[in-house]
């Protein structure tokens, strides 16, 4: 996009923009240059494509200009336009958080679905890692009853997820700063339970894995979001030992937990016979697509994502 003062139209900028992304082979670059191009003109995507022929002012070309210099350096498009859409929330995000991901909406899609099927109405719900406040400001809205607590380590996610509660217009969470590894944290009635619902996405990636992630990843996103250890399972085996002890789960509670790929598995063998609940043998790795009353009980089980990975690990102890 030259500085010269010739026309461009929504079109050319359309156009010249997805190619650019697309020659740096960025995974989404007609959808990225779509939302820049949105967010200068304040133009929804149906409506950047009924004003193709509309020309750019020289300060909106200008604005688009330095969003593309900062996307083609590898920033993420959420931290760009300040804004991720997530589930049904609309959510205010920045490098101070992770840019809440699909797969942990399959997470929080399953607890509700077990919910939903049994007619659960949870009065206590626990976050534990909650970065952007994503899955607990969730949990608030589809429970305006409950009590919602989120724990975070990071005093930056807290004030992000708190900016997220009200841009969300929820009032049940309290936000925590405290380590979910450190015994304490269960120990001295900050976290006061028993909790109907817990859930946590945890650091999972290791070392190695972070090494070789995207600069996007890599570069612009916090590493305490998102590595777990040297091995990525490290962290949640730590925070599943503490958790288990804490006596912080309800007796008829569900619990769900995102993990890195084969996580599930690799911690029914760390961790064999040393939770209070025990793990199903052989470990069974569900569809998440598979209707919820299929779902072992009383016993850990690994969930799929859609991609039939196992990802996520679950537990749901029946109502009483
Ligand atoms: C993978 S992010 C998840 C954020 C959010 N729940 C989501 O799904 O997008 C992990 C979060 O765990 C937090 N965290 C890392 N280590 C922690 C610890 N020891 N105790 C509490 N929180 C921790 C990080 O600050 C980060 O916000």
């Amino acid at each position: 996009m030259s500085q010269q003062s010739e026309t461009w139209t929504v079109r050319d900028v359309l156009n010249w923009t997805s190619q650019k992304f697309a020659g740096l082979e960025l995974p989404t670059p007609l959808l990225d240059a779509q939302l820049l191009i949105g967010s200068v003109l304040s133009l929804s995507k149906v409506q950047i494509y009924t004003q193709l022929d509309r020309p750019l002012i020289e300060s909106e070309r200008s604005l688009l200009r330095e969003l593309v210099r900062r996307r083609l350096s590898g920033e993420p498009v959420a931290y760009l336009l300040s804004q991720k859409s997530w589930h049904d929330l609309d959510l205010f995000v920045d490098n101070r958080v992770l840019v809440p991901r699909p797969e942990t909406e399959t997470l929080l899609d399953v607890v509700l679905a077990i919910c939903r099927h049994e007619n659960r109405q949870p009065k206590k719900i626990l976050d534990l890692c909650s970065g952007s406040g994503c899955l607990a400001i969730a949990l608030a809205r589809a429970y305006p009853e409950a009590q919602v607590v989120a724990v975070d380590i990071s005093s930056e996610a807290l004030e992000i997820a708190q900016i997220n509660c009200e841009r969300n217009s929820v009032t049940n969470i309290q936000l925590h700063k405290a380590d979910v590894l450190l015994p304490e944290t269960y120990a001295d009635g900050l976290l006061s339970g028993p909790f109907d619902i817990i859930v946590s996405n945890p650091p999972y990636v290791s070392e190695s894995e972070w090494l070789g992630c995207d600069v996007s990843v890599r570069c612009f996103e916090p590493k305490l979001a998102l590595v777990g250890g040297e091995q990525g399972w490290l962290m949640p085996r730590l925070l599943l030992t503490q958790l288990s002890s804490s006596g912080l789960l309800a007796q008829a509670g569900v619990l769900g937990f995102e993990l890195g790929i084969s996580h599930p598995e690799v911690l029914s063998r760390e961790l064999t016979s040393q939770l209070t609940i025990p793990f199903s043998e052989p470990m069974q790795a569900v569809a998440c697509q598979r209707p919820v009353w299929e779902f072992p009980r009383n016993q850990w089980f690994a969930v799929k994502d859609y991609t039939q990975r196992s990802r996520f690990l679950f537990a749901v102890k029946d109502q009483l």
